[in-house]
C-alpha cells in the first residue's frame, strides 16, 4: 500500500499491531465529553471542496471522488476504531454501491475487521441512519448484512412510518429504531446525548452526508474531521438546478465566527491523495497572524 506519513501528533490510546503503527503512527482520541460521544467525521472531497457528483445518478458520492485503495483502507481504519457510524438517509439513497443496490458500509479489510472485534472488543459495527420521513428501503444491503448492525434514528412520525414499512415486509422488530422528539426534524444534540447515555456510544463517526455534518458543525458537536483531498476538480454541476454539495453542507460563517481546525496528522499517497486529520478549535479571535 502506497500510504505515507508526513507527521502525526495523535494521542496513542489504541493497541495498533506493530506494522500498522509503523505505517500510520500512533492513533487515539482524547476522553469523550461526559454527555455525548466524541464525534468525528470522514469525507473525501475534491480540490474545490465538493463531496458528490450529485446530479449524475449512479455516479454520486465518495467512491467516485476517491478512487483510491489507500482512502478505502483509511475508511476501514476509522470504522474499526469507532463505536458507531452516523449517516443521513440521503447518502443511503444516493450512493449506488458496487451492485447498484447500495453498500453495507462495513469494514472490508479482514485484518481491521478482526482487530476491531478481537483486540479492541468493540460492539458489532453499528451504523445509525438518520431520517425524518422514515422513507428508507429496508431491502438495501445495509439492512441485510451479517457484517453490520443498522439502527434508525428518527422522530415519532418517522418511527410510525418505519414500523409500518417493516411490518409490510414481515420484519417487525428486527431493526432498532430510536425516536427523538415529535417535531418535523429531530434535534441532533438531544439525539447524540441519548446515544451516549442510553446506548453506550462513546465514539461516533459521521460519514455523511453534508446535511447531517453541517448540522453537527453548526451545533458545535464536531470534535474532529478526517478529510481526504482527492486532487481533481468537480466544478459546480452539469445541471444548473442541482448543486454539487461541499462536504461542509449549507453552513455560512463570517470571519469572526468561522470555525478553525488544528492539524493533528497528515498522510498522503502519491500522486493524487492527501489525508488530513483535523481537530475542531472554533473561531479564532482577532486578526493577527498567529
Ligand atoms: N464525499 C463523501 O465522502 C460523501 C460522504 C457521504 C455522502 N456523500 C454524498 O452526499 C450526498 C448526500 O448528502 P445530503 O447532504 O444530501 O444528505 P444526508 O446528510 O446524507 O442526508 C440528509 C437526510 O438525513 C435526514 N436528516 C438529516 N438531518 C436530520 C434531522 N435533524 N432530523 C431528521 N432527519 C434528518 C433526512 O432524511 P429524510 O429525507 O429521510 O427525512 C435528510 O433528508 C450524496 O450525493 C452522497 O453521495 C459524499
Amino acid at each position: 500500500m502506497n500510504f505515507q506519513r508526513c507527521f502525526n501528533t495523535s494521542e496513542d490510546t489504541f493497541p495498533l499491531p506493530p506494522h500498522l503503527r509503523a505505517l500510520y503512527g500512533p492513533f487515539g482520541f482524547p476522553q469523550p465529553p461526559e454527555d455525548r460521544p466524541y464525534i468525528t467525521s470522514n469525507f473525501v472531497m475534491s480540490l474545490d471542496g465538493r463531496a458528490s457528483f450529485r446530479e449524475l445518478e449512479g455516479r454520486t458520492g465518495g467512491h467516485e471522488i476517491s478512487r483510491s485503495s489507500e482512502d478505502r483502507w483509511l475508511m476501514d481504519f476509522l470504522r474499526a476504531h469507532h463505536d458507531a457510524q452516523l449517516m443521513g438517509a440521503n447518502t443511503l439513497r444516493e450512493e449506488p454501491g458496487k451492485d447498484v443496490r447500495g453498500w453495507d458500509f462495513g469494514i472490508d479489510d479482514d485484518e481491521l475487521r478482526i482487530y476491531r472485534r478481537e483486540t479492541l472488543k468493540l460492539r458489532p459495527q453499528t451504523i445509525i441512519v438518520v431520517t425524518a420521513l422514515g422513507n428508507v428501503d429496508v431491502s438495501l444491503p445495509i439492512f441485510n448484512s451479517a457484517r453490520v448492525e443498522p439502527w434508525l434514528l428518527t422522530t415519532e412520525n418517522g418511527e410510525t412510518n418505519l414500523k409500518s414499512r417493516l411490518k409490510a415486509v414481515g420484519r417487525e422488530g428486527t431493526i432498532k429504531i430510536i425516536s427523538v422528539g415529535s417535531g418535523k426534524w429531530l434535534d441532533l444534540a438531544a439525539a447524540v446525548a441519548l446515544l451516549r447515555q442510553r446506548h453506550g456510544i462513546q465514539t461516533l463517526l459521521c460519514e455523511g452526508g453534508p446535511t447531517v455534518y453541517a448540522e453537527l458543525l453548526q451545533k458545535r458537536l464536531i470534535d474532529e474531521d478526517f478529510r481526504t483531498l482527492s486532487s481533481q476538480v468537480l466544478g459546480l454541476s452539469t445541471v444548473p438546478t442541482i448543486d454539487r454539495p461541499s462536504s461542509y453542507g449549507g453552513v455560512s460563517y463570517e470571519p469572526e465566527t468561522a470555525p478553525w481546525f488544528k492539524l493533528i496528522s497528515l498522510h498522503y499517497s502519491l500522486p493524487y491523495h492527501v489525508f488530513f486529520r483535523l481537530r475542531y478549535q472554533g473561531p479564532r479571535p482577532g486578526h493577527g497572524m498567529k
